[in-house]
């Protein structure tokens, strides 16, 4: 196993015709560029997770076995998260729900970052509300995050940003961030592990 951070970009938005691929391509482009960091971009709407998760201390079963273990043991690598998540009705996705409320230790005293869009909220409303819904899981959010308003008039028809000083900014300042956490909690979680 490599000695990079490894930081698990989860893509929340799963309808058709959505456009989060589009800030997912630009997002993962900026952070492949920290050499320091290993990625692993984690796409619900590919991994098909069943909006059914089992009851506590028990385990799923056949085909639901394997697609959740699989998602399982992503997150359980990785030292922190990137959400990238959209706005709907003032909110986030029931699909990062779903995703959250399926696992409890892989969140654990790891932290989390978020790149939200929008209409005019920029998505700002979605990452309110999963801030402490990450506490409830033990895990920490990060102060700095991306909020692409109007998120259509910020990338062009090839899905570069039309304001690239600004939105890579933001990135790079998230980016920062969510290392100087992850490397703290990590190194906090093997001095003392993280019990509950
Ligand atoms: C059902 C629905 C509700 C939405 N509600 C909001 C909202 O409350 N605030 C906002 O800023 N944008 C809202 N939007 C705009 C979306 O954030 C925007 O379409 C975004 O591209 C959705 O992400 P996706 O295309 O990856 O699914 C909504 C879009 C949909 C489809």
């Amino acid at each position: 196993m490599s000695d990079k951070l490894r930081i698990a970009v989860i893509i929340g938005s799963v309808r058709e015709g959505r456009f989060g691929p589009v800030v997912a391509r630009w997002f993962l482009e900026q952070i492949r560029e920290h050499a320091d960091l290993e990625v692993d971009a984690i796409d619900l709407a590919e991994v098909g997770l069943p909006m059914a998760f089992p009851a506590f201390g028990t385990k799923p079963t056949g085909e639901t076995a394997a697609v959740a273990d699989a998602v399982r043991e992503r997150l359980a690598a990785a030292d922190a998260f990137v959400v990238i998540t959209p706005e709907y009705n003032h909110s986030y996705p029931a699909s990062l729900k779903n995703l959250i409320d399926w696992h409890n230790v892989e969140w654990h005293a790891k932290p989390v970052a978020f790149v939200s869009y929008g209409g005019l909220s920029g998505g700002m409303r979605s990452v309110e509300h999963l801030r402490p819904v990450f506490a409830e899981v033990h895990a920490t959010t990060i102060r700095d995050a991306v909020s692409l308003h109007n998120v259509w008039s910020l990338f062009d028809e090839d899905g570069a940003p039309t304001d690239p000083e600004g939105s890579n900014g933001a990135a790079k300042l998230m980016i920062e961030r969510l290392k100087w956490w992850a490397e703290a909690l990590q190194e906090a979680r093997v001095k003392s592990p993280y019990t509950v």
